[in-house]
């Protein structure tokens, strides 16, 4: 009885020191914590009589709600305290109403191809997949070997290649080095896309540039199936043209995969009954895909016995191109602002 007697008054005096929520915290479970004293005095009862262990019982009882109620005033101040403080050394400005134009700036927008980019990536961010990067210029391992293109395989011959003067280094010609970085970086099941610029050494022509965009994308794990590519495929290109849209598959080679695919869509200009676009086949050509070759999978580290997966490299600029209807390829590099400036800005 005593000890709770003058409990509450030697409380009430440590508690006038007390200025910041960890402080209080400390009091907290120093007075109501499980070795504290209120504590303390109710296992001291074990031992007591009935009427003890009454009187005792609810005295300390009643002590403990109106520490309780003292503690919990005390930290809705302290909070309220740190948020006024927080806000007063925060403060942003909300009054200047000019607006860009009114400064006499002009206003700045995003490239059509990062609008695009963009969309896309936060499409498969919400299917569940990581966004990497990877640099521009690579070396022979990450651009062909690890990809299953051996120094003499004339697939090497299939991209025209920008190299370094020391011959071992070059742009990279496709973001499939992405692959082999992520595959190195992470442990199955997993999946990611790599967009990025990719460079290639060919004339230039209203449908082809020295510099373009591609968007690579991997997913690796057990039992990883050809239905499992066109189910994500199709989700991506029905989400970017906002309508269902019917995709097929052809056989195509590419050394790092296998089976390799092009996967085209149903034209969605004329529906499929063929028309100028799709060059009267009703099928346009959209990406390349297929089932990683056991060999790359080995090369980034992975157990092929074990795990598999897919691949595509998906064409920003077409995309860009059958958005807007931009006929010629070599705008998107022009730097004419006459162009950058249709699209959206902010
Ligand atoms: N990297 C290939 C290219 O640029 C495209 C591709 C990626 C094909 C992934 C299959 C799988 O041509």
């Amino acid at each position: 009885m005593q000890v709770l007697d003058q409990l509450l008054d030697q409380f009430n005096s440590e508690l006038k020191d007390i200025h910041r929520v960890p402080d209080l915290l400390n009091l907290k479970s120093k007075y109501l914590g499980k070795q504290g004293p209120i504590s303390e005095v109710m296992k001291g009862l074990k031992d007591a009589t009935v009427e003890q262990k009454k009187e005792i019982g609810s005295k300390a009882n009643i002590l403990k709600n109106q520490i309780e109620t003292i503690l919990n005033t005390k930290m809705e101040e302290l909070e309220l305290k740190d948020i006024n403080e927080a806000l007063s050394k925060d403060k942003i400005d909300f009054s200047l109403t000019d607006s860009i134009r009114d400064l006499g700036l002009q206003a700045a927008g995003f490239h059509p191809v990062s609008i695009i980019q963009r969309e896309i990536e936060d499409i498969f961010v919400s299917m569940g997949f990581e966004v990497l990067d990877g640099p521009h210029i690579e070396d022979e391992f990450h651009n062909f070997e690890a990809l299953n293109i051996p120094d003499t395989h004339p697939a090497r011959d299939m991209q025209d290649t920008f190299w370094f003067a020391d011959k071992k280094h070059l742009l990279r010609t496709h973001t499939s080095t992405i692959q082999v970085r992520g595959m190195k970086e992470r442990k199955p099941p997993f999946r990611f896309v790599g967009p990025g610029k990719v460079f290639r050494c060919e004339r230039t022509d209203a449908s082809h540039e020295m510099v373009f965009h591609q968007l690579e994308g991997m997913m690796v794990g057990e039992n990883v199936s050809v239905g499992n590519l066109i189910y994500f495929m199709k989700t991506l290109l029905t989400e970017i043209f906002k309508k269902e849209v019917e995709v097929r598959l052809r056989p195509g080679f590419f050394p790092f995969v296998e089976p390799g695919f092009e996967l085209d869509i149903k034209c969605l200009i004329c529906g499929g009954k063929g028309c100028s676009v799709c060059k009267h086949v009703g099928w346009v050509e959209l990406l390349p895909c297929g089932m990683v070759h056991p060999n790359v999978l080995k090369a980034g580290g992975i157990d092929p016995e074990k795990y598999n997966g897919f691949a595509f490299g998906l064409g920003l600029d077409r995309l860009v191109m059958m958005r807007y209807g931009i006929d010629d390829i070599r705008h998107i590099h022009g730097a004419d602002l006459r162009f950058n400036s249709q699209f959206k800005s902010f």
